[in-house]
């Protein structure tokens, strides 16, 4: 089973959007494929829930290791694909984690998956925090996607200082342009210097669409809606670049 995630301490730049995407794709390729929506605000339970009434679980059943997690894991309707759904408890999950005893809780939870699981995906919310540092331990590999702003630029180095201080194996993580809008200059100056602002980035750049907007209304990933659009395109480039890395 491999593990990885898509972690920004940035908001809004597009790590839901990825995570679903890749989730679906993996799981067409025929790799069984769990996506865990660790955001309290549950935008990936909410894409992949179609029209089933998920209510995710309380998180304190897990930690009391009342209730294992499969328990929590629900059937999308794409076949190899499951998710586990958000709970607003989750908005605790930094503080659990600090009283725990454990230093990697999520990685715990996730090992009696093993067996029926080929891949870990994790939708984490925007924060540099417990949750964060223990995410990035658990995971083989870590996607950031980043929008070519000076902003999300300096986010970027941020997390890798983060990563480093931590001890937490900085060559893990994988930075990519992501809402990338080449009618703003700017984002044209740094993504045409890309080799100097992200020399270990991705070469896969997702560009800035409407038809992944359109995700939330029509609750279904990029390739399903427009599977001729340039999007779609540019996940299945994404999901092709993130196959070769985690082998
Ligand atoms: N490539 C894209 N093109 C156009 N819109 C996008 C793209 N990617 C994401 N969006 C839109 O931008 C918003 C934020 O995207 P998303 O939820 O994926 O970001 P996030 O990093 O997960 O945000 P948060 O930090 O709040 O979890 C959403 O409204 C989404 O529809
Ligand atoms: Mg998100």
């Amino acid at each position: 089973m491999r593990t990885i995630a898509f972690y920004s301490l940035k908001g809004g730049v597009g790590k839901t959007a990825a995570a679903v995407n890749i989730a679906y794709l993996a799981s067409q390729a025929g790799v069984s494929t769990l996506l865990w929506d660790l955001d309290p605000q549950g935008a990936s339970s909410w894409y992949l829930a179609g029209t089933e009434d998920v209510s995710g679980h309380k998180l304190s059943a897990l930690i009391k290791g009342k209730s294992p997690i499969a328990e929590f894991i629900h059937q999308s309707e794409y076949p190899n694909l499951e998710f586990i759904p958000s709970h607003t408890s989750f908005r605790n999950l930094d503080v659990r984690l600090e009283q725990s005893d454990s230093n990697n809780l999520i990685k715990e939870w996730l090992a009696p998956l093993s067996e029926d699981t080929s891949l870990v995906i994790l939708d984490c919310p925007p924060s540099l925090s417990r949750l964060s540092e223990q995410v990035l331990k658990a995971s083989d590999a870590t996607f950031v996607p980043v929008i070519p702003t000076w902003l999300s630029l300096n986010s970027w180095n941020q997390l890798q200082a983060f990563a480093t201080d931590k001890k937490l194996k900085p060559s893990r993580l994988h930075p990519f342009y992501s809402l990338a809008d080449r009618r703003k200059s700017l984002h044209r100056e740094l993504i045409d210097a890309r080799e100097k602002h992200l020399p270990s980035g991705l070469r896969t750049i997702i560009p800035n669409a409407s038809v992944v907007e359109k995700m939330g209304e029509k609750g279904a990933p990029v390739e399903r809606l427009a599977p001729a659009s340039i999007a779609a395109d540019a996940y299945r480039r994404l999901w092709q670049e993130i196959r070769g890395i985690i082998g």
